[in-house]
């Protein structure tokens, strides 16, 4: 089943709210195709200004990350209602950067995920191998570990409101994109435990999104493996004119 394409930024660290605004404004003055699904993950502070500038385009707006919990004494976070209050459609989960350097684990992330599920929100679930991991020839374990505990309880027709990007953890920010072969096979790896898990109906709704140095010259072979419905970019997300290059692939 064809899907849509998905084409996501993940800005990061990076831009301020009037910033957000101005590189809105820049991308809705660009021809884009409009047979996308357009997302940009930005920091929290930016997503009120953003989602009022997206306003009336086929932009969503999200977030970067969210706690599990409804309110409460966690000084620093941010609730799926906050999120939601403040415009955002989709939340990005477990991206490698909160596992890696804000220790995150598949239970932490598992209960964002079902948090977000029982709100209007869209998870993005993040899932994706270490160098040594794929080296060691673990990935497909490591990976379907991600997706066994990330996505315990979440029942088959909950998951079609989902998507998941695989983010090889080599390739991020590396200028190292993975070959479309190795992500081609590794997306079909990922569709065949979904099927499994899911059940065809459920499972085929499931945007996955292939996210590592995507870069304007590397995105077209990748969204020709069958498998790959979307890409999650960083770093190439975060001009306006590269950004819809991409969205334009
Ligand atoms: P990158 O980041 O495109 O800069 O490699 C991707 C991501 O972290 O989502």
């Amino acid at each position: 089943m064809a899907k849509i394409p998905v084409i996501a930024g993940n800005w990061k660290m990076y831009k301020s709210a009037e910033e957000a605004a101005l590189y809105i404004a820049a991308l809705k003055a660009e021809s884009l195709k409009t047979e996308r699904r357009i997302l940009l993950a930005v920091p929290f502070t930016a997503i009120d200004r953003a989602a009022q500038a997206a306003r009336g385009t086929p932009f969503s707006i999200g977030a970067q990350n969210m706690h599990d919990a409804i309110e409460g004494a966690f000084t620093g976070e941010i609730s799926a209602s906050m999120l939601l209050a403040s415009g955002a459609e989709f939340v990005l989960l477990g991206h490698s950067e909160r596992r890696q350097h804000f220790l995150e684990t598949n239970s932490f992330i598992q209960r964002k995920l079902l948090r977000a599920l029982s709100t209007p929100l869209t998870p993005i679930l993040c899932i994706g191998e270490t160098l040594p991991e794929r080296e060691r020839g673990d990935h497909e374990k490591v990976l379907i570990l991600q997706l066994e505990e990330c996505l315990q309880g979440v029942e088959n027709k909950a998951a079609e409101r989902l998507l998941i990007a695989y983010e090889p953890v080599w390739a991020i920010g590396t200028g190292k994109t993975a070959t479309p072969e190795i992500a081609g096979e590794t997306h079909q790896m990922i569709r065949n435990w979904l099927l499994k898990r899911f059940g065809k109906e459920s499972a085929q709704k499931i945007s996955l999104l292939y996210g590592g140095s995507v870069k304007p010259e590397s995105i077209a072979s990748l969204m020709a493996e069958p498998d790959i419905d979307g890409v999650l970019v960083g770093g190439a997300s975060l001009d306006p004119k590269v950004f819809t290059q991409l969205i334009n692939y």
